[in-house]
């Protein structure tokens, strides 16, 4: 038996089809556009991810051993997405996770007072990061668009709602606990919709998706709209909590760091919600078909591989981004250079909006080598700055693109002081889209059974550690901060 899982991410999509030993059978990979209107803002176009959807499970089933029984899917979240309830047509380009178009919006609601009271009920905070305030631009910026919302006609959701919905051809507008817990509408005590969000935000309720659980029966794929098939989907959650779940973090205690475009820290903290220090979110993790929910503390760092993209798309340091392993390890260290790469803005645990990247440490002798080789360094610095507010990481667990740069989860199991675990398999967001869908249809029937196929690949035992390079870090990140 085998798995199709879809991770609908922020740059592209990928497909795996997953054997029932946790193996990954095939896969697909398909880019889709990023659109940048304005400076800080980001788009995606709904119907291109659909396209790149398809076009990556195709990939994936024509090189796959056997056919999948059913399907998971994990995604980007945050992204507000819209589209018709009957042509699902998409009426307006998807506002990214990453768009720092609502800034204003958040400071005018936290000088209102109303942060302390959406982060008792949400574990969030306002930024522009989560959805709802961007559905708020959306009503007074378009309100072409807007009046269909209200009409009924168009409905809202996050990726995962918007693929679901192109899947089962409309059949379902669905999303689950822990995309949900990322849109500042939703109690994370209550489990459901919070009216008083909806209105102090301005989002009717009626739009909103329906929460269902992570695992069990959500709905069915349509043949005609998906590449003849008839799939169960049985698994979804949003990706960083797929990944927690792929890591087989099941327990209290255990933490992972996926490295993607942003890099993203979580530990299970069980049936308790926690509520972290300041700088960290609490989340869903997920939630059974019986009602349980695990709850994680997260942190969001919001440019990390996107910072190595920057030095390949941007810059053209680099042809590819695992280049930037060769090129860093030219140079014995950075030179004195440090790159903060607050491209858009600074999230966990600083939560600047506003900041924008700073390189210092620039003189003459400096060249391409030591610039790649501070972006790697500040992907490590980023990641101990949200391990430094944590109470305590024994270990932790990496995934994710860049984690497969060797020389990156030695210098970050330097700074951390804790050993680095890499599993065999780095595309832990998919494999845990593809748990979820196999524990939902009866190709796993417990995390037990999970837990035995994760893998180590390799451990990085931790080294010295440069605190006057952290230092260095530290002062760069006070010089990128706009509250002076
Ligand atoms: O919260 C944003 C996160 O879900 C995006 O993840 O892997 O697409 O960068 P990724």
């Amino acid at each position: 038996m085998s798995v199709l899982a879809i991770d609908a991410g922020t740059t592209g999509v990928t497909a795996l089809v997953v054997t029932d030993e946790g193996r990954i059978d095939s896969r697909g990979y398909e880019e889709f556009a990023q659109h940048f209107p304005h400076p800080g803002w980001v788009e995606h176009a709904p119907e291109e991810i659909w396209q790149a959807t398809l076009a990556a499970c195709r990939t994936a089933l024509e090189g796959a051993s056997a056919a999948p029984t059913c399907v998971g899917l994990t995604n980007q979240r945050e992204t507000a997405v819209l589209w018709d309830r009957r042509t699902l047509a998409a009426p307006r380009r998807a506002i990214v996770w990453q768009d720092r178009r609502t800034a204003e919006i958040c400071a005018r609601l936290r000088e209102a007072g109303h942060e302390p009271r959406v982060s008792d009920l949400t574990g969030l905070r306002l930024d522009p990061y989560f959805t709802a305030t961007k559905l708020t631009w959306l009503a007074s910026h378009d309100p072409r668009v807007w009046e269909g919302v209200t009409s009924g006609n168009t409905v809202v959701g996050t990726v995962d709602s918007y693929v679901v919905a192109r899947l089962t051809a409309g059949a379902r507008h669905v999303t689950d606990p822990s995309n949900a817990s990322r849109t500042l509408l939703y109690g994370l005590a209550s489990g459901t919709w919070e009216e008083e969000l909806c209105e102090l935000f301005g989002v009717p309720s009626h739009a909103l998706p329906e929460i269902v659980p992570n695992h069990g029966e959500i709905g069915r794929t349509d043949p005609a709209a998906f590449l003849g098939l008839d799939l169960p989907i049985t698994g979804m959650a949003g990706d960083q909590q797929a990944a927690l779940f792929g890591q087989t973090c099941f327990g209290a205690g255990e933490v992972k760091c996926t490295y993607g475009t942003g890099s993203f820290l979580l530990v299970n903290t069980g049936a308790e919600i926690v509520r972290p220090a300041a700088g960290l979110l609490s989340t869903v993790a997920w939630q059974t078909p019986s009602g349980e929910r695990t709850y994680a503390v997260e942190g969001a760092i919001f440019v990390t591989g996107a910072a190595v993209q920057w030095l390949r798309d941007g810059l053209g340091l680099i042809s590819t981004a695992p280049e930037s392993e060769a090129v860093a390890r030219t140079v014995p260290d950075s030179g004195g250079v440090v790159f903060v790469p607050a491209l858009t803005g600074l999230g966990a645990p600083h939560w600047d909006p506003d900041a924008r990247g700073t390189i210092t440490g620039i003189t003459r002798g400096t060249t391409r080598a030591h610039l790649v080789r501070a972006t790697l360094e500040a992907i490590a610095f980023e990641v101990r700055d949200v391990v430094e507010t944590m109470p305590e990481v024994a270990a932790l667990k990496a995934d994710g693109g860049a984690s497969s740069n060797d020389l990156l989860m030695q210098f970050q199991a330097d700074q951390l002081g804790v050993p680095v675990e890499r599993p065999v398999v780095q595309e832990t967001t998919a494999l845990g889209a593809a748990f979820l869908a196999g524990l939902g249809s009866g190709v796993w029937e417990s995390t037990d059974e999970l837990r035995k196929t994760w893998r180590l690949e390799r451990r990085f035992e931790p080294g010295q550690r440069d605190d006057a390079a952290y230092e260095r870090w530290r002062d760069a990140v006070r010089r990128t901060s706009t509250r002076g």
